[in-house]
């Protein structure tokens, strides 16, 4: 029996609004793919959108390099988000609480920034994702993702097959793009692409495109 991509979502709010406890402490190990987002943007950023902003790791270093910006928190578990509305930056944060693929991103953002919240999707929901993300950017607006990627197109393929076999295996699996496969994606639907680079986190690739 397939799983459609609201009850993917769905699954995967439930998942992570009883994922809070000890999720930092886990997440520490991926510290480096979370802080290469703040690296990758220029000076001058002032409003920033993040896809699957979670409970704000990645927040931490952005508020320290840029202070006064306004940060919009994208996430769909209300759990994850009240972790974040702890943080001393929180009153610079505004949110949009539901599923990426339902919720009004607002729009005029400089950048947008995701990092391991984009690992569950196929290259034709990305496709729809990543038009709401190129709508929602100022021209010249950056969007950078730090993402597990699939090491291999065979991988990728296998992964989804997998999970067609069994849904009940997600969220537990896993489904990447390769680093070929995202970057199609978001070139069709008109990013330029500016910069891959692998993270120290295996698999994780920071891949920056402009629109
Ligand atoms: C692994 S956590 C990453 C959190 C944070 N970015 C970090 O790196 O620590 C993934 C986050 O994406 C959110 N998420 C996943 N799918 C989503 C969807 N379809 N719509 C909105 N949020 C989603 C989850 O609720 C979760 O908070």
């Amino acid at each position: 029996m397939s799983i459609t991509l609201k009850e993917r979502n769905q699954t995967l709010k439930e998942f992570f609004d009883r994922k809070t406890v000890g999720y930092d402490d886990v997440h520490n190990a991926f510290l480096d793919s979370k802080k290469a987002l703040t690296a990758a943007l220029p000076d001058g950023v002032s409003s920033v959108l993040d896809l699957g902003a979670g409970t704000g790791m990645e927040l931490i270093s952005l508020f320290e390099r840029f202070p006064d910006i306004a940060v919009t928190a994208a996430d769909i578990s209300e759990e994850m988000l009240s972790v974040l509305k702890k943080r001393p930056f929180a009153d610079h944060v505004s949110f949009v609480i539901g599923d990426f693929f339902e919720t009004d991103f607002g729009g005029n953002y400089d950048a947008m920034i995701s990092t391991s919240a984009l690992h569950h999707f196929s290259p034709e929901e990305k496709l729809v994702l990543y038009r709401k993300v190129y709508d929602a950017l100022k021209p010249g607006g950056l969007f950078v993702s730090s993402d597990k990627m699939a090491p291999t197109p065979t991988q990728q393929e296998e992964n989804f097959r997998m999970l067609a076999e069994d849904p009940h295996r997600f969220p537990h699996m896993d489904t990447p793009l390769t680093v070929a496969a995202e970057c199609t994606v978001l070139e069709a639907v008109g990013f330029h692409i500016i910069e891959v680079t692998a993270t120290s986190n295996q698999d994780y690739y920071l891949i920056k495109a402009q629109v």
